[in-house]
């Protein structure tokens, strides 16, 4: 565990000194305060909830009353490192939404709210920054838009891409947003972002090059076994050691 609560100016002073910045997500409790002690600075309680606790085959079906319940429990670890969530799909449709849905995630314990998009949310983190609530953006490939995209799809590959990601960065840093998630930006251009922007870059399939990394937590332990994806390296296999002490178990009970 960190000694001093890390707070969003603790990871703006990480990049300026050059420290990357590692980051998980945590949907409850336990894990919360396992990766609390583990000294893990940024901890999200993303809407990828909806796929590796939930069930859902994707986060579009994650409500705020889904995300205000893990928030609630993640906030319970009182934790030293950041606690942020995620604004879950259509809780952001416009500048009061976004706002009502980020004051109640606050209540049920975060320290800031991320949502996805670039330019067309600028309203929305507007209202959010202005109620003085620290926001993180998310660019790139959008895990809320895979229905209308047609599935996971890498970004940045061509000028078009680049220049939007670019301004759209640029937009939320302008905005106040105190950080943002590059997931699946092609690596020279998640670089040239981080390079041109003040706050942090949290890149996850994206490169080594952000100022800092994020994985959801279950593709690092294996405790989602049944999709790992390919940026992700699993150091723990989390759900055959599980099975194993189980079987060990029933074993000793059944003879
Ligand atoms: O929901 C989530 O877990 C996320 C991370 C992948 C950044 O948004």
């Amino acid at each position: 565990m960190q000694s001093v609560k890390i707070t969003p100016e603790s990871l703006a002073v990480m990049k300026a000194a050059g420290r990357r910045i590692p980051a998980l997500t945590t949907y409850d409790y336990p894990m919360t305060r396992m990766l609390d002690e583990a000294g893990v600075p940024f901890l999200l309680v993303g809407d990828s909830l909806g796929m590796v606790v939930l069930g859902h085959p994707n986060t579009t079906l994650v409500t705020l009353e889904d995300m205000e319940h893990h928030v609630r429990a993640a906030a319970r670890a009182k934790p030293t490192a950041l606690l942020a969530a995620d604004l879950p799909y259509h809780s952001y449709e416009t500048p009061e939404q976004a706002l009502a849905s980020a004051r109640r995630l606050c209540v049920a314990g975060a320290e800031a709210v991320k949502a996805e998009g670039g330019r067309e949310i600028l309203p929305q983190v507007m209202a959010i920054r202005g109620a003085g609530i620290p926001f993180v953006g998310h660019l790139g490939m959008l895990p809320q838009h895979v229905l209308e995209e047609g599935g996971y799809r890498i970004k940045g590959r061509d000028e078009v891409q680049r220049q939007a990601l670019l301004a759209d960065a640029r937009a939320l840093e302008e905005a106040g947003a105190m950080a943002l998630v590059l997931e699946l930006v092609t690596p020279p251009v998640a670089a040239e972002i981080s390079r041109s922007l003040r706050i942090p870059t949290i890149g996850i399939g994206s490169g080594p090059d952000c100022d800092g990394q994020i994985l959801v937590v279950s593709d690092l332990i294996g405790t989602f076994p049944w999709f790992t994806p390919k940026f992700a390296r699993r150091r723990m296999e989390g759900a055959a050691l599980m099975q194993g002490v189980v079987r060990e178990w029933m074993a000793e009970i059944v003879g």
